[in-house]
């Protein structure tokens, strides 16, 4: 099996993707074992893309006959704790993890590619994914931010020199890479399945988010009522969601997720563009090359923020 090693995260490469090697035992179990209910959501994306926004949205949007806002759980936990990854399920319990007990709907999120999840997983029930992708470039810096803070794993090596990771995830190589691939399976999907599949640019959503929240609510089934809106229902749990909002409270600030990795660090800039204070426009310049080269053609855009 070929591995390698990206920013002190060891990986292996499995079905074409990049998988962290203490994640192929739960990604080879689930693939055998997850059955997805008719209901269930899954929230797709890439590590930095927005998965912690994308957690506490979905959590507030499909709990809101549950929790008013005031007494929403997003106030006093993190939202990994409230939505967990497929894969932190399978690493738990490797075998038959209780997932038939959760609350309905169930709400999943997963940073594997769609050619990777279980098979049938798209014909075989009518669960509904939501994926948050992000410029590749904020993402990269977002994530190794990330790395340089936290060590995944506890002997794992230090990151590499910055021009090094940048060239490894220019070439593919990087956790559940390559990025193109892993954008791209479920950029189709949504063209060929709308209903099932609805793609999100972070960038978008940063910049009118009242609206998405309304579009991800239409998209699972779950509009909001005429009275709803009239009680300024989406721009509450925009709010709630909202990266000052969430960064700001005593569980974020002080909380730890798991392992060595504190809650504060899913919230660092939240913002567009952070890549220009880290990589020089020749970086930039051959991002854009790598993306023309691997997506031209799809009709996706992931540089409208360069
Ligand atoms: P930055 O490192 O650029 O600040 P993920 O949740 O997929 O791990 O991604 C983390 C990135 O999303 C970080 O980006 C983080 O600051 C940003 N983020 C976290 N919560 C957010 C929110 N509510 N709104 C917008 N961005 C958010």
């Amino acid at each position: 099996q070929q591995q390698n090693n990206w920013d002190g995260v060891p990986m292996c490469l499995y079905q074409g993707i990049w998988c962290p090697i203490f994640l192929l035992r739960p990604l080879l179990s689930l693939q055998k074992n997850f059955k997805p209910h008719d209901t269930s959501i899954l929230l797709a994306s890439l590590p930095k893309a927005g998965t912690t926004w994308l957690k506490a949205l979905l959590f507030a949007i499909v709990n809101r006959d549950r929790f008013p806002i005031d007494q929403s759980p997003l106030l006093t936990t993190n939202p990994h704790k409230l939505v967990l990854s497929l894969e932190c399920y399978y690493y738990v319990d490797q075998v038959n993890p209780d997932l038939e007990n959760l609350p309905q709907p169930r709400v999943f999120s997963t940073h594997l590619p769609l050619n990777v999840l279980p098979p049938g997983f798209m014909i075989n029930s009518t669960s509904k994914i939501v994926y948050v992708s992000r410029n590749p470039l904020d993402q990269f810096i977002s994530e190794r931010e990330f790395l340089l803070k936290n060590r995944l794993l506890p002997d794992c090596e230090p990151p590499l020199p910055l021009d090094q990771a940048f060239d490894m995830f220019c070439e593919g190589v990087h956790a559940f890479g390559p990025f193109w691939e892993h954008i791209l399976g479920y950029w189709r999907a949504s063209l060929e399945n709308p209903d099932r599949v609805l793609f999100l640019q972070y960038e978008d959503m940063k910049r009118d988010t009242v609206s998405h929240v309304r579009k991800i609510a239409e998209f699972l089934g779950l509009p909001f009522s005429d009275e709803e809106e009239k009680r300024g229902m989406v721009g509450e749990i925009s709010q709630l969601c909202s990266f000052e909002k969430l960064k700001n409270l005593e569980t974020n600030k002080t909380g730890v997720l798991h392992g060595n990795v504190a809650n504060s660090s899913f919230f660092r800039k939240g913002e567009i563009g952070d890549w220009r204070n880290h990589l020089s426009p020749d970086m930039a310049e051959r991002m854009k090359e790598v993306i023309d080269a691997k997506m031209s053609g799809s009709g996706l855009k992931l540089d409208n923020y360069f």
